[in-house]
């Protein structure tokens, strides 16, 4: 895939290879990795909620472990992913949460349906031209002072396919990202506040990573 991003090229590589090494990406995961930023920011992200909050997991994998640990702390969540295969996985996984094969760019997410919306190491499969957008509708289907917590990219790239994705010999997968400064300004633009950022070294499965992670308020931190 070379020159202009294709929507639906970009969607059915990452579909594609997401369907294949779903199995694969869940036995990596499924231990649990110390330190794991999510156990730092997940708990932000909760304690700007209600309880028994409603909460979208865009982009959601195979639910383990952050559909599967909201779901235990008594949180409604709903699950979205474009791969059908990591649907399946998560129904499996995680039966007290409800999940829907969906592409993010294209999903209807409601208006004020949710308290928070987590979308955790999921956006850089989708072409960053669509990030206003989305962002936007992420800001219309959070409730007035609803949350958002994101595990996004950090780096400018403006998206290249990568062989043996993730280390999955034959599998190809499809990145892209903004850096830091630019995500921050579209995040705010689409009308969520930025309460806090940091760039996080994890020791992930897969390798040593570095990802922005984000959380920002619907309507004003205070809101
Ligand atoms: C690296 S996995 C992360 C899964 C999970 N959020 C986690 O933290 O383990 C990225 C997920 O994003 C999904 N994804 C990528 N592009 C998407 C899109 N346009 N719509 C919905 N899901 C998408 C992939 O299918 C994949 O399951």
């Amino acid at each position: 895939m070379t020159g202009e991003v294709d929507h639906d090229e970009v969607v059915a590589v990452v579909r594609a290879g997401y369907d294949r090494i779903a199995d694969g990406f869940l036995a990596a995961v499924q231990s649990r990795r110390a330190p794991d930023p999510r156990d730092e920011w997940v708990p932000k992200l909760l304690a700007r909620l209600p309880e028994r909050a409603r909460i979208l997991d865009a982009g959601c994998g195979a639910g383990v472990p952050t559909a599967r640990d909201l779901v235990e702390g008594g949180h409604e969540v709903v699950g979205v992913d474009v791969s059908p295969r990591q649907i399946e996985l998560a129904r499996a996984h995680v039966p007290g949460a409800t999940f829907m094969v969906g592409d993010l760019s294209r999903v209807e997410l409601g208006t004020a349906a949710f308290d928070g919306i987590v979308a955790l190491y999921s956006l850089t499969h989708v072409p960053r031209g669509e990030y206003p957008q989305l962002f936007a509708r992420f800001t219309t289907a959070l409730r007035p002072g609803g949350c958002f917590l994101g595990a996004v990219g950090r780096s400018d790239s403006d998206g290249f396919e990568e062989r043996d994705f993730l280390g999955f010999v034959g599998t190809d997968g499809w990145t892209n990202s903004h850096d830091r400064d630019t995500m921050l300004a579209i995040v705010g633009a689409a009308g969520l506040t930025v309460v806090e950022h940091a760039l996080v070294d994890e020791a992930t499965p897969f390798g040593p990573e570095r990802w922005l992670w984000i959380l920002a308020v619907a309507g004003g931190p205070s809101a």
